[in-house]
């Protein structure tokens, strides 16, 4: 937009809007671009005229908290303009913004002989921008002491489960040396692998409360990761009447395979879970492109509820279960992140959801260099 339409200029009288146009001083960024950082004398006001402005707040591990954007016809740094205080946030301003400065004694000067509704309607965009910037600050805060008590709790849990995990691994050592016939040392592994998983599961929950997935990377060849999936899963399957199909061809990639397979876990859990005890089809194939290996898992259930398909991959995102917490999809994301990866999903009402998982190849080859 130009500075003339911008809604900065329309608060004033004519002579004032030209006058302040005229001593405007215009700014590009090419690239990402610092506007000003936190505790800066406030000597001018913004008015974003394209792109995007981000305001943050550090933290006290030296990282820094969103806490508000600004848009094209927005304008920021009044505050500590009009009272004379440090820049609270610093503002960071994405490749291709474009912002108009207006030096802060003339804007003042300009103020003071403005008429009253200029400064009214200065202050409801201020007021409407605090409230904004609260309720976000509120939502962020909110998310973040859940997630508190979500490591607390698993924490807890995993705490607890070790023992009879311990004693549950020893007993099926123990029936496999009571019994050496195949069937049997299949189960026992079985029972054992399960075991092992589900600690494992519990400490991906953990790991994603407290914000970062560790991974352990190794060259993994989907084939046999599926192969262990529909072993770990048969008896799931079978009880809640469900087809897997698996089609996959040779495909490796560097990738952390417990938590591939949990990846797994939660988008096929989701597509058991819809299907609500009657049963159907789950299909899961790999592709390959030269820079991707792709994952696609569909299910013909009755599809991804509306009320949350913008959200899906948010935490505690959840829609017609008693027991959902909403932290699958999101796992499922944090995992495919960590990886570089890309997740993505079309669903149609009553026809079903396929989710596809990007996994790169190219990367994988110049990590290893
Ligand atoms: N394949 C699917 N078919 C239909 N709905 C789905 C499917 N996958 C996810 N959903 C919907 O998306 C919601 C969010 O899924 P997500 O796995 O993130 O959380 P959840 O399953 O509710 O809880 P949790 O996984 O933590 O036990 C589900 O509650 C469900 O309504
Ligand atoms: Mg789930």
């Amino acid at each position: 937009m130009d500075l003339a339409s911008h809604r900065f200029m329309s608060y004033f009288e004519p002579e004032q809007a030209a006058h302040l146009c005229q001593i405007a001083i215009l700014e590009s960024c090419d690239e990402e671009t610092l506007v000003f950082e936190e505790g800066e004398t406030a000597d001018c006001l913004y008015l974003v005229l394209s792109g995007e402005v981000e305001f943050s707040k550090r933290l006290e591990n030296n990282q820094y908290q969103t806490i508000a954007v600004a848009k094209a016809d927005a304008y920021f740094g009044e505050l500590g303009v009009l009272d004379g205080e440090p820049r609270s946030a610093r503002a960071v301003a994405v490749a291709g913004s474009t912002f108009a400065k207006i030096d802060r004694e003339e804007l003042i000067k300009t103020l003071q002989s403005a008429k009253g509704s200029a400064v009214l309607e200065m202050f409801s965009f201020i007021i409407q921008k605090l409230r904004d910037t609260t309720d976000q600050y509120v939502g962020q805060f909110v998310h973040k002491q859940k997630m508190v008590l979500v490591g607390e709790m698993v924490s807890t849990i995993i705490h607890d489960f070790k023992s009879p995990f311990t004693g549950i691994k020893l007993s099926s050592e123990m029936l496999k040396e009571m019994h050496p016939d195949e069937e049997s040392q299949e189960w026992c592994e079985l029972i054992q692998l399960q075991v092992q998983r589900m600690l494992g599961m519990a400490e991906e929950v953990l790991e994603f409360s407290r914000g970062h997935s560790v991974l352990h990377k190794k060259p993994v060849n989907l084939i046999q990761t599926l192969q262990q999936f529909e072993k770990l899963n048969r008896v799931y399957f079978q009880a809640a009447k469900v087809d897997m199909v698996i089609r996959v061809t040779e495909v490796i990639v560097e990738a952390d395979e417990n938590k591939i397979l949990r990846v797994l876990q939660n988008l096929v859990g989701n597509a058991v879970e819809a299907f609500g005890g009657r049963g159907g089809l789950v299909e899961i194939a790999v592709t390959q492109s030269e820079e991707w290996a792709e994952i696609s898992i569909y299910d013909n259930g009755p599809g991804i509820p509306e009320e949350i398909k913008e959200k899906l991959f948010e935490p505690f995102v959840t829609y017609g279960k008693r027991t959902g917490t909403g932290l699958g999809t999101a796992i499922a994301k944090s995992i495919v992140d960590a990886h570089k990866g890309e997740i993505t999903y079309e669903s149609e009402e009553q026809k079903g959801t396929t989710f596809y998982i990007r996994l790169p190849k190219i990367m994988a080859l110049a990590e290893q260099v």
